[in-house]
């Protein structure tokens, strides 16, 4: 049987939809329910969107299908008293000129069109499916899909979709695709919350979520640039040919009337976990390969970026804005920010892309701006100070999108889109730089109602348009540290005015910080000793005060710790010519390789650091649970480190996992001995557990190893993955520096314990713990506490 005809799915799609409509039906339609249908955002960009769309369904007929419409179900939480104000206040921006007869002639059939409901309950969901029935059965027409339109608050996305699920789900062939509008979620776990919730009920093929910059005209613009120029384009775009990538958006707007829902997100929330996020992904992805494939691989490479990539700033005004919206807390919330990304794929390596956005500033523009090394196009130098660049204009008030291109160029013969559109070429001498472009504009005039397209891409089921869940959420894998770091520290942003721009963009351009600021150590142990403990501790007077305590949040602690390896990592060198460093697994190392990736990728000694594991799961390499593994993602991926430098432990072996005949530890006991100067590693990192264990020895094992052993192979009953390699407490006690990290709520009652510890030299409840005994035997100065405040909060 070949692929049916379309009258063949029609009359298929009539006979299992039940809809009763006779196969001598005249046209087909396209089902829209618009949640919401009476919000801001329907009446300034949906309507006009869909009574835009609907004049193109009239000019583009289906095979088969001699007419095609829209059958509009404007639904709100409130029935709709008198059907012709509803209109008037609907379409309050949708406009045909009184001059223009054809479009007056349609925006009447576009009003008969629409339907009011109202939608709140379950059984009000149910009604409406029957009220759609029924429409198509008076209109004998067929309905070939349903898109259901949330323009609603996120907090009601799921019990909505729970209703869609249960009550308009058509049936036969007709399509169901819901549209979301952003926000989708608040932070990693919220989103993935939400997602999880969503694909409960529908598939991800049915889910569209918006991100209105998608549907720019100059946004996409940067797609179609990028594919029709990537011959020419590819040598130069990479780190060897791109200095700088800049992805802005200012907005003269406040925040007046939205203060509520502003202030819980603030601008990253707002703009740079979605918009600018996507625009950036555009002008790294490769153009002409699977486009949602392309999207998360460049996103999975983007670092997290921290509070010392990032400057923050609030309007002056912003406060009484607050407070004339009814809120009257004080609040650091960024109103502007701008940030440094960088990726750790080799291709982009050093290159940074700095992300702005801010609300009232002194004019409405977004751009994206890729600036080149000089020399990039040989033979062509330009004015002086001036570098080559290519500038995507994706709006701006009073012009048009286009291009400017930079006069080093001239020689490549960069096209335009090859789609239909006409250009206007200029040359243009930017007056703030006095740096030659050649500038490309369209000549026809552009909507600036990106809805339009992008409610046509849903009718077409063109999915690269709109954000896929995996995406979603590898972009809020990447903001969501820098939005917990601002909410622990609550930085005070600096206050701007429009006036004080210029200022403001200075610091976003140059002043981009590009390793971590020298956080103040808290060098004196008496003191943290008495933030930390109690005032009456023996602790201080007991003269046990021999290991230095670093207090600081998460993300202070592992700056400073990456900052003190550093300090080891150049001593250690200067008297040995290596650094041998060992790092453990789990949750603990985690931020500390982050910042050593992102921070120190570059100014770190790597070519002579050695890198070894505390402590090895029985598991393969691949495995998720493998801390080999765990560092190769976070660390060694990034770095270039040595392979010839890397130590991972010997759990797999000729027999199988650690398995007793093949000796892994001796082997590893014997590297250690082979290769450290004198016998010791220059620093062992431990993460302590929530029990009291460090390394892989663990409070249950009290088998003291025998003799002088380094590495063993430990092994217990009845617990999950009971099988491990570790570095003996006698080997870690031998090495030159140790770090401990406490990190994690849940470590509160082990720092309590530690406290006790201090406390009383009679207490020794847990005298037996792993990490106590380190802490009594450890030498002095030979180990830092790196303590997480919220342990001791
Ligand atoms: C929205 C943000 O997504 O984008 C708003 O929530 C912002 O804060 C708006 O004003 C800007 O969109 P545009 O299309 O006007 O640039």
């Amino acid at each position: 049987m070949g692929v049916p005809t379309l009258t063949l799915l029609l009359v298929l799609s009539i006979v299992r939809s039940g809809v009763t409509v006779t196969s001598d039906a005249k046209g087909c339609g396209y089902t829209i329910v618009l949640l919401g249908s009476t919000g801001d955002l329907a009446k300034r960009y949906i309507w006009p969107a869909l009574f835009d769309n609907s004049l193109q369904l009239y000019t583009h007929h289906l095979q088969d299908c001699q007419e095609q419409r829209l059958v509009i179900f404007g639904a709100s939480r409130s029935e709709v008293a008198d059907r012709e104000t509803a209109l008037d206040k609907s379409l309050v921006n949708v406009k045909c000129k009184q001059s223009d007869s054809q479009c007056l002639k349609l925006l009447a059939n576009f009003k008969e069109s629409i339907n009011f409901v109202k939608v709140k309950t379950s059984l009000d969901f149910e009604q409406l499916s029957q009220i759609i029935r029924d429409r198509y059965e008076v209109l004998n027409i067929m309905e070939l899909g349903r898109l259901v339109y949330l323009s609603i608050p996120p907090s009601a996305y799921v019990a909505t979709v729970d209703h869609i699920s249960e009550h308009l789900k058509p049936s036969g062939l007709t399509w169901l695709r819901v549209i979301l509008e952003k926000p989708f979620g608040h932070n990693l776990s919220s989103a993935l919350a939400l997602n999880e919730a969503i694909s409960e009920q529908l598939e991800e093929m049915q889910v569209y979520r918006i991100d209105h910059y998608l549907g720019k005209f100059g946004v996409q613009l940067i797609s179609n640039f990028l594919a029709v120029n990537s011959d020419v384009l590819k040598p130069l775009w990479n780190s060897n040919g791109v200095q700088l990538m800049e992805v802005a958006m200012e907005e003269t707007l406040d925040v007046s009337g939205r203060g509520s829902f502003y202030n819980a997100n603030g601008v990253i929330r707002d703009i740079h976990q979605n918009h600018l996020t996507e625009i950036l992904t555009i002008l790294l992805m490769n153009p002409i390969s699977d486009h949602q494939t392309e999207k998360f691989k460049v996103l999975s490479d983007l670092f997290s970026p921290r509070l010392h990539h990032t400057v923050l700033g609030q309007y002056t005004d912003y406060q009484k804005h607050l407070q004339e919206d009814g809120l009257h807390n004080h609040s650091n919330t960024p109103t502007y920010a701008s940030v440094a990304l960088y990726s750790r794929n080799p291709k982009w390596s050093g290159v940074p892309f700095v992300l702005t956005s801010g609300k009232q500033l002194s004019r409405r523009r977004a751009f994206a701006r890729v600036i080149f090394k000089q020399g990039v196009v040989t033979g062509w130098t330009g004015r002086l100070g001036c570098p080559p660049e290519i500038h995507f204009l994706i709006q701006q008030d009073g012009s048009k999108p286009g291009i400017l291109i930079s006069e080093h160029f001239s020689s490549l013969e960069l096209k335009m889109s090859t789609t239909s559109i006409d250009w206007i070429k200029t040359l243009y001498n930017d007056p703030e730089s006095n740096c030659l472009f050649t500038h490309f504009e369209p000549k026809a005039d552009i909507t600036s109602n990106s809805y339009i397209s992008l409610i046509g891409a849903v009718l077409n089921g063109e999915k690269e348009y709109f954000v896929d869940s995996e995406c979603l959420l590898e972009s809020w894998r990447i903001w969501t540290p820098l939005l917990e770091e601002i909410d622990l520290i609550q930085p005070h942003p600096l206050l701007y005015s429009a006036d004080d721009l210029p200022t403001l963009e200075e610091l976003s351009f140059h002043g981009i910080r590009r390793t971590p600021p020298h956080t103040q150590k808290l060098e004196n142990p008496f003191q943290d000793h008495v933030t930390l403990f109690s005032a009456n501790s023996t602790f201080a007077e007991s003269e046990q005060i021999k290991h230095k305590i670093v207090l600081a949040n998460k993300y202070e602690l592992s700056n400073i710790l990456a900052e003190d390896l550093l300090s080891v990592a150049v001593v250690s060198i200067d008297t040995h010519g290596s650094f041998h460093l060992a790092l453990p697994g789990g949750t603990s190392p985690v931020l500390l390789l982050g910042s050593l990736s992102l921070d120190y990728q570059h100014s770190f000694p790597w070519g002579r650091t050695h890198i070894w594991q505390t402590d090895e799961r029985c598991v393969y390499p691949t495995n998720q649970h493998s801390n080999f593994r765990q560092l190769a993602d976070h660390l060694l991926s990034t770095v270039p480190i040595p392979y010839l430098n890397l130590h991972p432990m010997p759990v797999h072996l000729q027999q199988g996992l650690c398995i007793h005949g093949d000796y892994g530890a001796d082997f590893y006991q014997k590297q250690l001995i082979d290769f450290l100067p004198e016998g010791q590693l220059d620093y062992v990192l431990l993460g302590v557990g929530s029990d009291g264990h460090i390394a892989s020895i663990f409070p249950f094992y009290q088998n003291v190893p025998k003799g002088d052993k380094l590495v063993e192979v430990v092994e217990w009953d009845g617990i999950f993955m009971n099988k491990r390699m570790t570095l003996t407490l006698n080997c870690i006690l031998e090495a030159r520096h140790i770090g401990l990290v406490f990190i994690g709520e849940n470590k509160r009652d082990i720092v309590q314990t530690v406290k006790r510890s201090f406390d009383s030299s009679l207490d020794n409840s847990g005298e037996q713990l792993p990490v106590l005994k380190l802490i009594q035997r450890a030498k002095k100065e030979q180990l830092t506490l790196y303590i997480d405040q919220s342990c001791c909060q």
